[in-house]
């Protein structure tokens, strides 16, 4: 089985001009997630994970499932306003202006070996946010995962050392 069977093209979502990567039929199809989840977690070879950090929306799919499979945490990044407790915040150019993520000040503790997963790595700016978080807590980033990479972006520039991998490369 071929995960990338099940990423759908859409031409012009959300606007004209774009062509979007749909991971809904991956999400529907329980062989396809387990396949792919099974890819992710091979890519850590067997390293200790504490927590998983998963990005607002689509990187919470296969971030709770990582955390499930790995038996770490998981810390969910959101978009501001959204988190009931302190947040700490770190913000990201976009097109136009730019945007903020959120995350609880306690979700980390100095020194976790973390994993960071989101859907996809495109320009690299919600990825590096929250790998600025992780940081900002002491936490210690073991890889930055993506089910897909859209390697024509450059996104890979923004995170720098990071340990990165991609179950797909566009
Ligand atoms: C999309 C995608 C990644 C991000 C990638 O999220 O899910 O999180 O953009 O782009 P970047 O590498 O250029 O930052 P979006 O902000 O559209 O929100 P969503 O996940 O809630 O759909
Ligand atoms: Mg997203």
């Amino acid at each position: 089985m071929k995960i990338e069977n099940y990423v759908r093209d859409i031409q012009g979502f959300p606007k004209e001009g774009i062509l979007f990567k749909d991971i809904t039929p991956l999400l529907n199809d329980p062989d396809a997630r387990k396949k792919c989840l099974s890819i992710l977690v091979e890519s850590l070879k067997g390293q200790k994970i504490d927590k998983v950090v998963g990005a607002e929306s689509r990187g919470f799919f296969f971030g709770m499932l990582l955390a499930q499979e790995l038996n770490a945490g998981f810390v969910p990044v959101r978009k501001p306003k959204k988190l009931p407790y302190d947040t700490i915040s770190a913000s990201y150019e976009l097109e136009y202006g730019t945007d903020t993520l959120e995350m609880h000040k306690d979700a980390i503790q100095k020194g976790d070996r973390v994993l960071i997963h989101d859907d996809v790595l495109a320009t690299g700016g919600t990825a590096k946010a929250v790998c600025d978080l992780v940081t900002e807590l002491g936490g210690e980033i073991v890889q930055c995962n993506f089910l897909m990479e859209l390697s024509f972006l450059n996104g890979r520039e923004k995170l720098k050392d990071n340990p990165i991998f991609a179950a797909i490369t566009y």
